[in-house]
């Protein structure tokens, strides 16, 4: 029965229709127009994250796994980014600008340089873009000085080469068991760093590439829980980095030469 009642007054106001539609869509179209700028605004601050990773990487693999020819690889693991976690691209309109680190520049082309091209400047540009822009909600990290510098300080206050060799791990034609690697650092460190390898060619091994030691917000070196890494495939990369995976517990090696 109320249904009935119901069609019959809609039928009744039929003609009126046009009118309700025109100015519902107005309120709607106004409605639509504000949610929209409101979520493009919050879009602004989500970025929210937990820990940061100090990401060394090997040369001479990050040479194997390029086309381009690389003369001299660094023999020294170098830092390829200092990343949050479950963030990228935070601020598109907070542009690099070298300048700001003319005062560290010795550091960076040292300990932080784009392993296979001359020019740094598109390298520390991309990590700066994806990932330092995130950082940057830390007060300690919300300056391009700052952050670049910060990462140099933790990449130094790890020393990860110079531990490495006290432990005897040392690159060459040699192989270790990933094992052996991953129990030295977490002795030396208390903490497990995440190990990635490029995978073996047919009929060989696995290659170390890339150390990844995760920081809590204070800087201080913390475990890397397996879960959050961010899933960012369809991301840019800088190093062809999406050929790196989580070591298998084989043996692995060190390579001090592109080819071995
Ligand atoms: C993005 O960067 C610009 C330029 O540095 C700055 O003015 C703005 O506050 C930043 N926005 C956010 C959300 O941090
Ligand atoms: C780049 O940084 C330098 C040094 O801090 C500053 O003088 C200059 O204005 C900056 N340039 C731009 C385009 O922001
Ligand atoms: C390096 O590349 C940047 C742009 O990517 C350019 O502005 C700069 O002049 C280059 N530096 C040298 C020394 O060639
Ligand atoms: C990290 O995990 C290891 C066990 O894998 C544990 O022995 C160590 O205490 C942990 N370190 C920190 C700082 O949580
Ligand atoms: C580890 O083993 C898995 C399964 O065999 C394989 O898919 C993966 O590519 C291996 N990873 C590396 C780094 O070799």
């Amino acid at each position: 029965m109320l249904l009935r009642k119901y069609l019959v007054k809609n039928l009744k106001m039929k003609p009126v229709i046009p009118y309700y539609l025109i100015f519902g869509c107005f309120w709607l179209g106004i409605f639509f127009e504000s949610a929209k700028h409101i979520l493009v605004h919050s879009d602004a601050y989500p970025h929210k994250w937990e820990k940061l990773y100090l990401v060394h990487h090997w040369p001479v693999t990050v040479c194997k796994m390029s086309k381009n020819d690389c003369k001299d690889p660094e023999m020294y693991w170098t830092i390829h980014g200092l990343w949050p976690d479950k963030t990228e691209d935070c601020n598109k309109t907070w542009h690099f600008n070298i300048s700001e680190l003319q005062d560290i520049m010795g550091d960076m082309k040292q300990f932080w340089p784009d392993v296979l091209h001359p020019n740094h400047t598109s390298f520390w540009k991309h990590e700066w873009d994806k990932h330092g822009t995130c950082a940057a909600t830390l007060e300690t990290l919300n300056s391009q000085k700052k952050y670049f510098s910060k990462a140099l300080e933790f990449y130094k206050k790890i020393n990860l080469n110079s531990y490495l060799l006290k432990v005897g791990i040392k690159p060459g034609s040699t192989y270790y068991e990933l094992a052996a690697i991953r129990d030295a650092l977490t002795s030396v460190y208390s903490v497990e760093p995440k190990i990635q390898c490029l995978s073996p060619e047919e009929g060989q091994l696995q290659t170390i590439g890339q150390i990844k030691f995760c920081l809590t917000k204070e800087f201080t070196l913390r475990n890397c829980t397996e879960s959050t890494s961010i899933s960012s495939s369809y991301h840019e990369h800088f190093f062809k980095e999406e050929e790196l995976s989580i070591c298998n517990d084989t043996l692995t090696y060190y390579p001090s030469h592109l080819h071995t």
